[in-house]
């Protein structure tokens, strides 16, 4: 995924060299859709060792409001994502949904790179955790999360209002695990995740 990202990017860069200008201006809203894959790195602590989580993909919405012709307000939604949780030597164990709706201000550069704008953002990530589910039996709950999201992003023009886009967000995602209604662990899921799609500058 992170080399498919990557190689999308670099093509999406060449094919904006013959763009026209995208500049961004203050009042500027861009919408834009598209595959949105979770990519945990989960760090399970000792009580929970061997515990991991694994990749969930869903539909991604993230929007950019322009306070200012440098200064955008992005905001990431999603339908739900769903992740298997895994034991080393067992396999799946369970699984839980989530949603990670992140807020972040972002710094819009004008580079007059033609159709090629790139950004950067930092702000706060909450992630809900539901429907958990234990193959085994017995109640599971995942704490909800609040933290620190960093953002990377590009848009490029392919139209007058019509774009591409790819973007990546770093995620402090940590979560309580509570079997039964006892706390057993926590897990630091802090995930990257990956977004490529379309979008529209209104
Ligand atoms: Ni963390």
């Amino acid at each position: 995924m992170k080399k498919h990202l990557l190689s999308v990017m670099v093509a999406a860069g060449l094919a904006s060299v013959a763009g026209n200008s995208l500049a961004y201006e203050a009042g500027d809203v861009v919408v834009r859709a598209g595959y949105a894959s979770v990519e945990p790195d989960a760090d399970p602590s000792s009580s929970l060792k061997g515990l991991d989580v694994d990749d969930g993909d869903a539909l991604g919405i993230t929007g950019t409001y322009m306070l200012s012709d440098n200064i955008g307000l992005g905001l990431l939604v999603a339908t739900p994502f769903n992740h298997d949780i895994t034991l080393d030597g067992v396999g799946k164990i369970g699984d839980t949904d989530q949603l990670p709706p992140t807020l972040t201000l972002q710094y819009v550069p004008q580079l007059n790179l033609g159709g090629f704008q790139p950004y950067a953002g930092i702000g706060v990530n909450y992630t809900n955790f539901f429907n958990e589910d234990l193959k085994g039996g017995g109640d599971l709950k995942l704490s909800d999360s609040w933290g620190v999201a960093g953002e990377l992003g590009a848009d490029v023009q392919i139209g007058q209002n019509w774009l591409l886009n790819a973007a990546v967000w770093y995620i402090d995602i940590d979560t309580d695990v509570k079997i039964n209604g006892s706390k057993v662990g926590s897990v630091d899921v802090d995930p990257w995740v990956y977004m490529i799609g379309a979008g529209y500058r209104f």
